[in-house]
């Protein structure tokens, strides 16, 4: 198996903003799978497939042509995504798709289409990629596997600032903490079933580390694996 590195956790864990900083730090492609399933999701929102229909929903899987690629735009994205050539990197972000990712995720047929592709994102090697089944289902021969976390109260935290962020450059409304936080829980509940840590993975609580104390932290266990 070529180099890849596996990073998995909750949303909100600091799973995407350590992949993509340890990505660019070793000069790796970083794949966000979420951003596929979400773009999925949106796509189901456009064409208005019932969420419920697995089947629909992975032949629309099968041919949205989801490409992930170094960010080509400077306005705060880590990475550019694309459906049939359309730019939905910032779109995919949206509350309508966030409310509705989790339900499309569920669906087997859905992820099998999904963990293919990622699975030939990662044969050229030199990958990043962050999930909640990567370490255990998609590249269970990654070279190392990360298993990130954190308190409900601080994911609640870190993603209300990233939405308040968000708000400031992108005029959308920013929703109260506390609805930031029961969307979480929320989606803790519906994603259960499809978070799977890799027995094998390093286990990182990032409750009390800053993003830097985190990625120091992961390249000094990578030297000690390595
Ligand atoms: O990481 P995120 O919040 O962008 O993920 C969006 C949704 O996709 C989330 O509900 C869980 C799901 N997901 C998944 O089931 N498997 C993955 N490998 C990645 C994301």
């Amino acid at each position: 198996m070529p180099m890849c590195i596996a990073i998995d956790g909750p949303a909100g864990s600091g799973k995407s903003t350590v992949g993509e900083q340890l990505a660019r730090k070793l000069g790796y492609l970083y794949v966000d799978t979420g951003a596929m399933y979400r773009a999925v999701t949106w796509l189901a929102l456009e064409e208005g497939i019932k969420l419920d229909d697995g089947p629909a929903l992975a032949h629309l899987a099968r041919h949205a042509e989801i490409v992930i690629n170094h960010p080509h735009v400077a306005d705060g994205r880590q990475y550019t995504v694309t459906v049939h050539n359309r730019d939905v990197t910032w779109d995919i972000r949206n509350s309508a798709v966030t409310r509705a990712v989790s339900t499309v995720s569920t669906h087997p047929e859905v992820r099998s289409v999904l963990i293919a592709q990622q699975r030939g994102m990662a044969q050229q090697g030199h990958v990043v990629m962050v999930g909640r089944d990567i370490g255990a289902v998609v590249l269970p021969d990654a070279t190392y596997k990360l298993y990130l976390t954190a308190s409900l109260q601080e994911r609640a935290r870190r993603r209300y600032a990233e939405l308040e962020e968000r708000t400031a450059t992108h005029a959308t409304t920013l929703p109260s903490f506390e609805e930031v936080l029961n969307d979480i829980r929320r989606r803790d509940d519906v994603d259960h079933d499809n978070m799977q840590p890799a027995p094998d993975a390093i286990l990182v609580m990032t409750d009390h580390l800053s993003v830097e104390q985190v990625l120091d932290y992961i390249c000094r266990q990578l030297e000690v694996v390595a």
